[in-house]
């Protein structure tokens, strides 16, 4: 755990510790509500992270607040029609032959991103079409959401780079935030698990798909809380509305704690906890050779 506090500039406190994560999670002291206010940093930042992942006044669905109307309902929903996807996506179906050849070394021409993007957009908007400029958009959001780049950033606001590339993925998604959150955020844990399963392949071709895919999960590096409360955790104090870092991926990765990928047992647990490894599970089967 770190504080990071400076009275009028900056209250935040960043935690990568499965057992103190998964009790803030499950406290009334923290949310999503992200009111306004607080220190000067702490309001730049949390202004620049709310208007990336808001469309049209509303914000995307890891920014609500756990009461916020209809989150919960959408959120089950979604989780229900991504589990009923899932026993096909594992077995390894036709649609998934080009992310297969991407895995076998070949389908260069195209970033494995785009490939990902075309599945996983017609998993919540079917007929999502991905391209080139789709995976430049999801890229942008990225860029957008990663700690420094103050100069960058600032240039893109001013330019208009990141609405741009808002636009397009709304668009591609029907105005649907949750789906302009899997295809413009979600999407490059799912990469970075790609990445790792084809290393995966290379060297170590025999591996059980279910094997396989528990490999390439990896956690987001970061999602955000506030405070709603004064509060304590593990003896450290913190007052309402100081911002908490939960940097899942340090924790999943210094206690080996699998809980930490998809937070499966806090009430905000990703809809996509069965279809993503499904989906690691169907390409893996698809490009190995039958033994
Ligand atoms: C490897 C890929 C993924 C990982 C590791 C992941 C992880 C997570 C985590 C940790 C949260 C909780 C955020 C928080 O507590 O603030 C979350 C929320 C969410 N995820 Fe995922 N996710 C992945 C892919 C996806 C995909 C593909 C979709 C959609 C098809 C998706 C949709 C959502 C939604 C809608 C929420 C918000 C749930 C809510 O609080 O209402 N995720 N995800």
């Amino acid at each position: 755990m770190k504080q990071i506090r400076v009275p009028g500039l900056i209250d935040v406190i960043k935690l990568d510790n499965p057992h103190d994560i998964l009790q803030l999670t499950s406290s009334d002291m923290v949310d999503r509500q992200f009111q306004p206010g607080g220190p000067l940093l702490n309001r730049l930042m949390l202004g620049g992270i709310l208007r990336t992942l808001s469309w049209r006044g509303q914000r995307f669905p890891t920014m609500r607040a756990r009461a916020a109307d209809s989150r919960a309902t959408a959120q089950d929903q979604l989780w229900q029609r991504l589990n009923a996807q899932a026993p096909q996506l594992r077995g390894g179906p036709e649609r998934l032959e080009p992310l297969a050849n991407w895995l076998r070394g070949k389908n260069e021409g195209v970033h494995v991103g785009q490939l990902l993007q075309q599945v996983i957009g017609d998993a919540v908007v079917p007929g999502y079409v991905a391209s080139p400029e789709s995976w430049a958009a999801a890229m942008t959001m990225a860029m957008a959401l990663a700690p420094g780049n103050t100069l960058t950033k600032l240039r893109w606001m001013l330019s208009g780079r990141v609405r741009r590339a808002k636009t397009l993925l709304a668009h591609l998604a029907n105005n649907d935030t949750s789906a302009m959150h899997a295809t413009g955020v979600a999407i490059h844990n799912i990469v970075k698990g790609m990445q790792q399963m084809r290393a995966i392949y290379q060297s170590e071709p025999a591996t059980d798909a279910a094997t396989a895919a528990r490999r390439c999960l990896f956690a987001p590096a970061a999602v955000l809380r506030q405070a709603a409360s004064e509060g304590s955790i593990s003896g450290c104090p913190f007052s309402r509305r100081t911002l908490l870092v939960l940097e899942l991926e340090k924790a999943r990765q210094a206690a080996n704690d699998e809980a930490m990928v998809f937070l499966a047992q806090t009430w905000s647990r990703c809809p996509a906890d069965g279809w993503v490894p499904a989906l690691f599970e169907g390409v893996w089967k698809r490009a190995s050779p039958p033994h």
